[in-house]
């Protein structure tokens, strides 16, 4: 059984979002067992960590920066030997699609470049797979633009699934 810890950051709760139909993705069709900690745990999970082979960090994106405690998370140097996977929730990049008409991809690429590459040379692992998914913004109630879109989710989750069973 592979065993996964998906370690993720959130302000708004989209991200939770993100991160329930992952761990569905991956135990209902790749048999894995998956934890999930979020920011506040991450002292209880650092201590288990050799429990699992897999570990999926995720952050929600806002004015540019990750959630602190996740970025402080991934610059340990406790990865060794670990299949690490990393995605964004970057709602603002991914919007401009709908607001610039931009393609999918090249929403994806610009979120991946800013708020993820920029850290690859402070991360002591180098990704097996990594991406940006949507996200939310709701102002006073009112809805401003929503790009969270369910079935980037599921896609890039199949991807890395399928990739760790042949690892
Ligand atoms: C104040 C604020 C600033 C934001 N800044 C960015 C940004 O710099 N880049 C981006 O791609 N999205 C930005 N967003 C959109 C967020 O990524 C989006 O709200 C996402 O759903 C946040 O994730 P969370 O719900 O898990 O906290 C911003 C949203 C807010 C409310």
């Amino acid at each position: 059984m592979k065993k996964t810890l998906i370690v993720f950051g959130t302000r708004k709760g989209t991200t939770k979002e993100t991160v329930q139909i992952i761990a569905e993705i991956l135990r209902t069709d790749y048999n894995h067992e998956v934890d999930i900690c979020e920011s506040g745990q991450i002292r209880t999970y650092k201590k288990r960590l050799s429990e699992f082979n897999n570990i999926i960090i995720g952050s929600s994106i806002v004015s540019g920066r990750w959630k602190s405690q996740i970025l402080t998370f991934a610059k340990k140097d406790i990865f060794s030997g670990k299949n690490v996977a990393i995605f964004v929730t970057a709602g603002g990049t991914l919007n401009k699609v709908q607001k610039y008409g931009y393609t999918k991809s090249e929403a994806i690429n610009e979120a991946i470049q800013n708020y993820i590459d920029k850290y690859l040379k402070k991360f002591k692992f180098d990704p097996i797979s990594k991406t940006a998914f949507g996200g939310k913004v709701i102002k006073k109630g009112v809805l401003k633009y929503n790009s969270w879109d369910k079935s980037d989710i599921i896609a890039w989750t199949n991807d890395l699934g399928i990739k760790l069973s042949q690892i």
